[in-house]
């Protein structure tokens, strides 16, 4: 890790300036590269030097947005993706071979979840689940096959937190590759590495991007590891697009001011919600009441954008609750400047069975609050109508 300040790192971390001497950084839109003569092509080609050759291997504005991502979680390398997901599966199908086995947390996104039930099976891949309270069941679960151990904190969507150093305790015991979906905290209050990660996985389309405007993603962690991942996605193709990377790294500068305001908006919601007679109960971090309190200090700066409650009345409150909502959008996105609601029993989960919802925490009346920069009191005032309504 660098001595430069996080925030530092965010802004000042940029490419060589061309001959215009550019202040901020311009966009690259080349698809490949020219070479001086043969032998530079060459030896180009053959590793022998670190240079741009085709915008599917590097271009200079993937490189500095995942330099920047490198910088503020304390990792050596990585690559960009054009969005979580292909983050995540590139990371799987690089690192994973036929008949592997992998150990995750219970609780992780919903698509994460659909490439462990639909697609990784197709190459004989299996994976067994710890719950999140379980954690002292993850020793028993591993097998002489199991390459991976992955996990999410805080969890989407009921907010849970996960004990990152005691995973990754585990997974160095065994020498097995420790992986953290660590979008919901975002560099700036998270550094999943200095709790044995060895990779770290982005959808930089929430907060990173944090305007809702572009899909990106990036996987950071040790350079023997992203080697694998680069040759992977430099054969397969899903890189990130240079102007997303523009965009990217531009909404890094900005990163660590507007997360301090989600949060400090996060908390005033929590705290409102908290003492509503219409709510049963309320999961935020850095709420006191929240089961793992004392261990979202200790891994986490602050406790994040994300804010879910418990509706008094199940299924049917929580969809006239939706309806109720005025200002705040129903979007399946978060991390926007604009707050979000959803509500997961009735959209995002609906397909699973119930009893799988209960066991990641999603109950009938559970609605999920990303909240975004508008001025607090007009967000609350719109959950406060829409609770009465
Ligand atoms: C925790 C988590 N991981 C991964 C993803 C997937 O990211 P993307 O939508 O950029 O593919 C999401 C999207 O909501 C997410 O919440």
């Amino acid at each position: 890790m660098s001595s430069k300040h996080i925030e530092t790192e965010a802004i000042r971390t940029q490419i060589e300036r061309s001959q215009f001497l550019e202040h901020s950084n311009p966009l690259f839109l080349t698809s490949s590269y020219v070479f001086e003569d043969a032998e530079d092509m060459r030896t180009s080609f053959a590793d022998e030097k670190q240079r741009n050759i085709y915008s599917r291997y590097s271009n200079p504005n993937t490189s500095e947005f995942i330099e920047k991502i490198c910088l503020m979680e304390g990792a050596e390398r990585g690559y960009a993706f054009a969005s979580g997901m292909s983050a995540v599966f590139s990371t799987f199908a690089a690192l994973l071979n036929a008949d592997d086995h992998v150990i995750s947390s219970r609780s992780i996104f919903g698509s994460t979840q659909t490439l462990f039930n639909n697609i990784l099976p197709k190459w004989n891949i299996s994976v067994s689940s710890f719950k999140i309270d379980e954690l002292d069941t993850i020793e028993s679960l591993i097998q002489p096959n199991t390459k991976l151990i992955y996990a999410e904190s805080p969890t989407n969507p009921a907010v849970d937190i996960l004990d990152l150093k005691r995973i990754g305790d585990i997974a160095k015991k065994h020498n097995i590759i420790f992986i953290v979906d660590n979008c919901f905290a975002t560099p700036y209050l998270q550094q999943p590495i200095k709790f044995g990660a060895n990779l770290v996985i982005h959808s930089a389309t929430k907060l990173i991007d944090g305007q809702g405007r572009v899909l990106g993603g990036v996987t950071v962690g040790t350079s023997d590891l992203i080697q694998k991942i680069y040759l992977f996605a430099r054969n397969t193709g899903p890189a990130l697009s240079p102007f997303n990377a523009w965009i990217l790294s531009k909404s890094l500068e900005t990163l660590p001011v507007r997360v301090d305001k989600h949060c400090d908006n996060a908390l005033k919601v929590a705290t409102f919600l908290e003492a509503h007679d219409k709510v049963n109960f309320v999961k935020y971090p850095f709420l006191k009441s929240h089961p793992q309190y004392e261990l979202a200090k200790q891994q986490m700066k602050l406790g994040g954008n994300v804010v879910a409650f418990e509706i008094k009345g199940g299924i049917d409150a929580g969809r006239n609750f939706l309806n109720s909502i005025k200002l705040l959008s129903l979007s399946a996105n978060l991390g926007d400047t604009r707050s979000i609601v959803t509500h997961p029993a009735s959209t995002t989960h609906a397909k699973l069975p119930e009893e799988d919802r209960l066991q990641t925490g999603i109950t009938g009346g559970l609605i999920r609050v990303s909240v975004g920069l508008e001025h607090t009191e007009d967000i609350i005032n719109d959950l406060k109508q829409a609770l009465e309504n």
